[in-house]
């Protein structure tokens, strides 16, 4: 299986994909994790990188399309992946499909006026990188990851000025992708404002069929 997961900043592509990853023994490549691990290691990429995303704005197409051409000749992706967050534009949808072809395009339907606050109160463990919401899905101690006791951060992109870019961008760059897949026959809509087990069931159960 080899899907991507499209939806707004915030629409729980993250969330989802680490769970369904697990349960069907298949990769989550998020195109937003490995550009932060760049930043962290402060690499070419990462300084690159590093003020578009504090923006909110994407990285430019040749940085991350060279980024994830190269994660793809690894062995490992064979088995099938879970793509989040990409493609996130249509030059990066055709790049990809001369790359690999899809299966599966699953859109997470949230209206915006719910997404504000999942992002402004995100918080994530920087070691194994489970994600928190301080409103929805707080961790059982204050700050501090239920996993590993290390102490929760904050996107630097999670700011409300960065988000509003971010949901531009995404209107303007990314939802044409849904056409685009719907046109291919690929595109599953799920509604993704319930629990997140609720939505994890429909995920395994389209990626299934
Ligand atoms: P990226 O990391 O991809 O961010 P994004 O698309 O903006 O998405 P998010 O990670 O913010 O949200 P999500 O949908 O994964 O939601 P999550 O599960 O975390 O990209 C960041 C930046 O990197 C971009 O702006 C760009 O600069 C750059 N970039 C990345 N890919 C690129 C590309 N291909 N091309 C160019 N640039 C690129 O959940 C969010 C919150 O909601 C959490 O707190 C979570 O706990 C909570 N939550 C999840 N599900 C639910 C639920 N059902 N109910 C209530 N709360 C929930």
């Amino acid at each position: 299986m080899k899907a991507t997961f499209i939806g707004p900043p915030g629409a729980g592509k993250g969330t989802q994909a680490k769970l369904a990853a697990k349960s069907l023994g298949i990769l989550h490549l998020s195109t937003g994790d490995m550009l932060r691990s760049a930043v962290k290691a402060g690499t070419k990429l990462g300084k690159e990188a590093e003020g578009y995303m504090a923006a909110g704005k994407l990285v430019p197409d040749t940085l991350v399309l060279e980024m994830l051409k190269e994660r793809l000749k690894e062995p490992d992706t064979a088995r099938g992946f879970i793509l989040d967050g990409f493609p996130r534009n249509v030059q990066q949808a055709e790049a990809l499909s001369k790359i690999v072809p899809l299966d599966l395009a699953v859109y997470f339907h949230v209206p915006l006026s719910d997404l504000l606050v999942r992002l402004v109160e995100r918080r994530t463990c920087p070691k194994c990188g489970r994600l928190y919401n301080l409103k929805t899905q707080p961790p059982r101690k204050k700050m501090v990851c239920d996993d590993d006791d290390t102490k929760l951060t904050h996107r630097p992109d999670d700011t409300e000025s960065a988000v509003t870019t971010r949901f531009e961008v995404y209107e303007k760059e990314t939802a044409p992708l849904l056409e685009l897949y719907r046109q291919k026959g690929l595109l599953r809509v799920i509604p993704a404002t319930g629990e997140v087990d609720e939505i994890q069931l429909e995920v395994i159960s389209a990626m299934r069929k």
